[in-house]
């Protein structure tokens, strides 16, 4: 028997950030997360289950082609579709084709919409319907937590209690039109994981603090969105920023993500809201910048990132549905 489906995941970025993990295995978090799914930042990722193919095929869209993975990257969704096997109570293999609608090394999560785009594709290859709850905890399941909240469009929180639930939707898309603005200061892949960062961070002197003062900025983030308020949300998402990163530099041994080009866009952001705009900075696991602000002010921000001579590219990105099936196939 043999099935074929294509899923598209977007991307997603973190107001709240998922920094420490509880559980290695399960991938649980010791904090709830809150991010805003983007628009075109994303994965598209076709499947083909065949009951008779001995061994999995792995191919990645690269400068416009399809060709076989490298290895580190193929092993992910290998141990992925192991899980995916156990789950369906299949047997066989399957040939995947994926590949990302930004640049590797961009500071994109691509593992959150790979992963994401991945579990969607598989179900519906096998024709086995998830809902949204089982295509968060499935997607989870792949070892990223941020693919994890990629199944779900605009505002989502992951998880919803207990910290072992799936991710749920704090407000659909349409609620309020923000953008993620990117200056990439450098495409170089990042020294350490993030795997790696949430296994160190527990150690850092900073880390109770942060946990304590994250029930507050939880709570802070829900009513910003609700309320739609840039100026509530900002403040909030930038220390938040600065804490993971205070977190990571004095882990042992510390990680330091940041390089020269960060701390100068970090400052040219706090210009830019003196100059009247509504930006804020928050940076995940690596040294590029992520301005959220108003989709109405996107392209003065992108323009101010773009003259710095610190950025080598900008992308613009927006709040966006989630993900789709499709029937245009990758290969
Ligand atoms: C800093 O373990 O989900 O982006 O699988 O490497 O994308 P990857 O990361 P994951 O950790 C995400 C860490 C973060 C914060 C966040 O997105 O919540």
């Amino acid at each position: 028997m043999s099935g074929k489906a294509t899923a598209v995941a977007p991307s997603n970025i973190a107001f709240i950030k998922y920094w420490g993990t509880r559980d290695v295995d399960k991938t649980l978090p010791y904090n709830p997360s809150i991010s805003m799914t983007l628009s075109e930042c994303v994965s598209r990722c076709t499947v083909e289950h065949d009951s008779t193919l001995a061994a999995n095929e792995i191919l990645l869209l690269t400068d416009g082609r399809l060709e076989p993975a490298p290895q580190q990257f193929a092993a992910g969704i290998e141990r992925h579709l192991e899980r995916l096997k156990v789950w369906a109570a299949v047997e066989g293999a399957f040939r995947v084709a994926t590949g990302n609608s930004f640049p590797t090394g961009a500071g994109m999560a691509s593992s959150a919409s790979g992963f994401a785009a991945l579990t969607l594709a598989v179900a519906a290859a096998l024709e086995r319907p998830l809902t949204e709850s089982e295509a968060s905890l499935l997607s989870r399941s792949s070892g990223s937590g941020s693919a994890a909240r990629s199944v779900l469009g605009g505002y989502v929180e992951w998880p919803d209690d207990g910290l072992e639930g799936p991710a749920t939707r704090l407000a659909p898309a349409d609620h309020w039109a923000l953008s993620d603005v990117v200056a990439v200061v450098s495409s170089r892949e990042k020294d350490v994981s993030s795997r790696e960062g949430h296994r160190r961070a527990p150690g850092s002197p900073m880390w109770e603090g942060r946990l304590e003062a994250l029930p507050e900025r939880l709570r802070r983030v829900r009513e910003a969105i609700a309320d739609r308020s840039i100026d509530d949300l900002g403040p909030v998402i930038e220390g938040e920023a600065l804490d993971l990163h205070l977190i990571a530099m004095s882990s042992r041994p510390p990680i330091l993500y940041w390089t020269a080009e960060t701390i100068a866009v970090l400052r040219r952001v706090r210009e830019l809201r003196e100059e009247g705009l509504d930006a804020y900075s928050t940076i995940d696991a690596g040294p590029n910048i992520h301005v959220i602000c108003p989709t109405a002010q996107e392209g003065d921000v992108a323009t101010a990132l773009r003259e710095m001579a610190e950025t080598e590219m900008v992308i613009t990105d927006r709040v966006g549905d989630g993900p789709y099936l499709t029937e245009d196939h990758l290969g």
